[in-house]
């Protein structure tokens, strides 16, 4: 046990204390350095005490933090201007509230509100895909496909479907007829057959795969085929764009990959880069006009959702990212960083390398024929990540079970789009070294 009075996550043996960042790296109180290649969790896309962030935190600070109720603040005003100025065109609303569950909780109530508003108040449903994530609250974790981490929560999580993921590497439909012929997209129209459209308020995906399987993307034709399925049956499309928005996988929202637009997005991380708790759930005007031709108020909303001090500071972060070209830098270093983690699969342990921008996963299986996976048991994920720690590199852990909520282990790569490719490179030779090593111990 440690002798703080934290309510920790996990019991270790020992924390290291972070002291302070500079730019990729953070530093700890015994003086050690690590590259943050995860970005934290995905979070930090412009680099640890950017002094422009400081500057704008301090002056927003100086004047008002926090304001509720019937006022506005300009950041708000501006915060929410430079994001619809990012958004595909029509999503024009934006609600803000502090972290990635509460953003899609507000979208399931967003989506609720317009079908009771619109005359269908029997639906209420979301349907998501399996293992994925769309945070930790009940609504939340109620839409999310993961069970590893809902279990013990079961009796509070929602009765909402879920369909297939789409992970090429691991389609079932794919694998049985040789080529991609989109049946994961279909089985959405399955599952509303079977359930019934009437009940059906919103389908709910993360554009690129996050946490669940990073950087697994869909094939050019799903997200299409899912939102002419969503169109037909009245179904609003969420794009859970939490780890994905402002510029991660090297475009300011992943959805604009495909050219769809859907009816909400929700977001977090990015936005504000980690400098201050926000996030944002924007909604398509089209929605927002008919929910307000009947209503008089969205019933819905937290004490600091909008406050000036975050609004600011998220405002500079994306001013930042904007000068700098910092999405375009994404996109460039992600297809360089992928060229270079790419030769990884010659190892007998690794089933592939993938992803979009830098939202990079490196899946290990147990054989390279079947894509069968390890044994969870033999904890892969836990000691590839282990010992690229050790050597200073922080890569994400992928969640457990991305095959079946079981069995599937893989890790992420998403370090700040200011990465440079001298460091891009040190990450890829710690991590070739940290699954040598792995292959070895396990005996291939
Ligand atoms: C896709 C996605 N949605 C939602 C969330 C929840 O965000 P938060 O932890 O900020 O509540 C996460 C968290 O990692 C996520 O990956």
């Amino acid at each position: 046990m440690t002798q703080d009075h934290i309510f920790h996550r996990t019991l270790r043996a020992h924390w290291p204390k972070i002291s302070h960042g500079r730019g990729i790296y953070l530093y700890d109180t015994e003086g050690r350095e690590y590259i943050d290649a995860c970005a934290g969790v995905h979070v930090v896309s412009i680099g640890h005490a950017v002094p422009e962030i400081v500057e704008a935190m301090a002056d927003q600070a100086s004047r008002v933090s926090f304001t509720y109720g019937r006022f506005l603040t300009q950041p708000q005003i501006d915060l929410a201007d430079n994001i619809v100025a990012q958004t595909p065109a029509g999503l024009n609303r934006v609600f803000f509230i502090s972290g990635g569950s509460e953003a899609t909780e507000a979208a399931m109530k967003i989506a609720r509100t317009y079908h009771v508003e619109t005359g269908n108040p029997e639906k209420y449903r979301i349907i998501s895909r399996w293992q994925s994530w769309h945070g930790n609250t009940i609504g939340a974790m109620s839409m999310s496909g993961r069970t590893a981490w809902r279990k013990d929560y079961g009796p509070y999580v929602q009765n909402f479907p879920h369909i297939s993921p789409p992970i090429p590497y691991h389609c079932a439909y794919c694998q049985r007829h040789g080529t991609c012929t989109l049946q994961c997209a279909d089985e959405l129209e399955r599952v509303i057959h079977q359930e019934g459209a009437h009940n059906i308020a919103a389908f709910i995906a993360e554009p690129i795969l996050g946490t669940s399987a990073a950087g697994a993307t869909p094939p050019p034709d799903y997200y299409p085929r899912i939102r002419e399925i969503c169109d037909r049956h009245n179904i609003l499309m969420i794009v859970d764009e939490v780890v994905t928005g402002f510029g991660r996988t090297g475009i300011e929202f992943a959805i604009q990959h495909w050219g769809v637009t859907p009816d909400i997005i929700c977001t977090g991380k990015g936005l504000s880069s980690g400098y201050t708790p926000i996030a944002a759930t924007v909604t398509h005007e089209r929605i927002y006009d008919a929910i307000y031709q009947q209503a008089k108020s969205f019933v819905h909303g937290h004490t600091y959702g909008g406050n000036p001090l975050s609004c600011a500071i998220a405002l500079a972060v994306q001013h930042y990212v904007q000068q700098h070209d910092l999405v375009a830098r994404c996109a460039q270093m992600g297809e360089l960083m992928l060229a270079k983690l790419k030769p990884l699969e010659e190892f007998p342990i690794v089933g592939e390398v993938r992803g979009k921008g830098l939202l990079i996963g490196i899946e290990f299986v147990a054989d390279k024929e079947s894509h069968a996976p390890f044994d969870p048991a033999l904890g892969v994920t836990a000691r590839v990540v282990d010992k690229a720690f050790d050597q200073g590199v922080l890569v994400m852990p992928g969640a457990p079970g991305l095959i079946d909520g079981v069995a599937g282990d893989h890790i992420a790569i998403s370090p700040p789009f200011t990465v440079t490719e001298e460091q891009a490179q040190q990450v890829v030779d710690v991590l070739a070294a940290s699954i040598r090593s792995v292959a070895g111990e396990l005996g291939y």
